[in-house]
């Protein structure tokens, strides 16, 4: 019997209207639209606004608009997997929110929290249960709202991050498609370089954590910064090297986009040309858990069956991972 495997079939995005550029950013800490650039890659990124509007409603959006384009009906779906950062609330997961508001009753839903590294945690989880047969349709959403945990004050954090939702379906196939390998990994103790202090069980939020600020992403960029640029470019060139596939049969490289100069350093060690990378940070900046769904969501058009793409990411965590995917459409 030929191997199930786990095809993508239909990719959304949605990013909320109000865009934040450097110039904004200018006039609320001290940098500059020059420093912006030239570290991190960043133009512009889009920010969720209104009262009571969280990383559900934006991963609804783009999960309705997954089914609709895909022509798939809302309870058709087995399970739904968000991954994200920023959840609606401690519990329930925002993946029963999101199943609720975009429809789906037929379906177990849950979260997974491995930060940037998110989206691809997700799509590997998700594709074991359409290898196994347990599931026929599976949704995996991205989707953070990372305005609601920037300090806007700290010009070291809010420069870089905004707020979107990418969604992607998998069906099984038996053709040669689809996903053909992952690596993923973690090392909790990166965790002391690139996390958020209070709000749970070790530190519940309190007048004190609040006047802190310690509901905010703390980072230190440079301990991370170095440990993503050579943990996204090993695993990139690891999962090529045991799949026997070289720069010319990869035709495009998928980066989280955390920083450009990240980036150009994964495709550097894949020995693929900027022209195979999809690069999309100046316009949204990191939004955490959407950006891959929101660079497929951006080149689908391009995009034809057979052709090999490489995903990775870094992240909070630390986590980092690379998967291989052939094209299905
Ligand atoms: N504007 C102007 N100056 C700034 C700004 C700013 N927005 N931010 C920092 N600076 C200053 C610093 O204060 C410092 O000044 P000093 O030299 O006087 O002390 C100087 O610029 C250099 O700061 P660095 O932190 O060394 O700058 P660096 O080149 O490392 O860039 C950055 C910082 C962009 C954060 C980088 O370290 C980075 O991209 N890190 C990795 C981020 C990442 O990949 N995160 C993982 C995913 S996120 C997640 O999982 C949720």
């Amino acid at each position: 019997m030929s191997k199930i495997r786990a095809r993508i079939s239909g990719i959304h995005a949605w990013v909320p209207p109000y865009i934040l550029n450097n110039k904004e950013l200018e006039s609320m800490v001290e940098t500059s639209d020059e420093w912006i650039v030239s570290r991190t890659g960043i133009h512009e990124r889009h920010i969720l606004k209104g009262e009571g509007l969280g990383t559900s409603d934006m991963g609804a959006e783009a999960v309705r608009g997954l089914l609709e384009k895909t022509g798939t009906k809302p309870e058709e779906i087995d399970l739904l997997i968000c991954a994200t950062v920023t959840p609606d609330m401690m519990f329930p997961a925002t993946a029963n929110i999101i199943s609720d508001k975009a429809g789906i009753k037929n379906a177990f839903s849950y979260d997974v929290n491995a930060a940037c590294s998110g989206l691809l945690f997700s799509l590997v989880t998700a594709s074991k249960f359409i290898e196994t047969g347990s599931c026929k349709k599976v949704v995996v959403v991205g989707s953070d709202k990372m305005s609601s945990i920037t300090d806007y004050t700290n010009r070291e954090t809010c420069v870089l991050f905004g707020d979107a939702a990418g969604a992607i379906l998998l069906e099984p196939t038996t053709e040669e498609v689809g996903i053909m390998d992952s690596i993923l990994q973690t090392d909790g103790s990166g965790r002391v370089h690139l996390h958020m202090k209070a709000g749970g069980s070790i530190k519940p939020s309190s007048h004190e954590t609040v006047d802190a600020k310690e509901h905010f992403i703390y980072q230190e960029g440079q301990p991370v910064f170095k440990f993503a640029v050579t943990k996204m470019a090993d695993i990139a060139a690891e999962i090529m090297e045991r799949n026997n596939l070289s720069s010319k049969d990869i035709s495009y490289l998928v980066p989280h986009q955390a920083n450009l100069r990240i980036i150009e350093a994964t495709a550097r060690r894949m020995g693929v040309g900027k022209e195979q990378v999809m690069i999309n940070i100046g316009r949204y900046g990191n939004t955490t858990s959407a950006t891959i769904p929101l660079c497929l969501w951006e080149w689908e058009n391009k995009l034809k069956k057979g052709d090999n793409i490489i995903l990775a990411a870094f992240g909070g965590g630390f986590t980092w991972g690379s998967i291989w995917v052939k094209w299905s459409y």
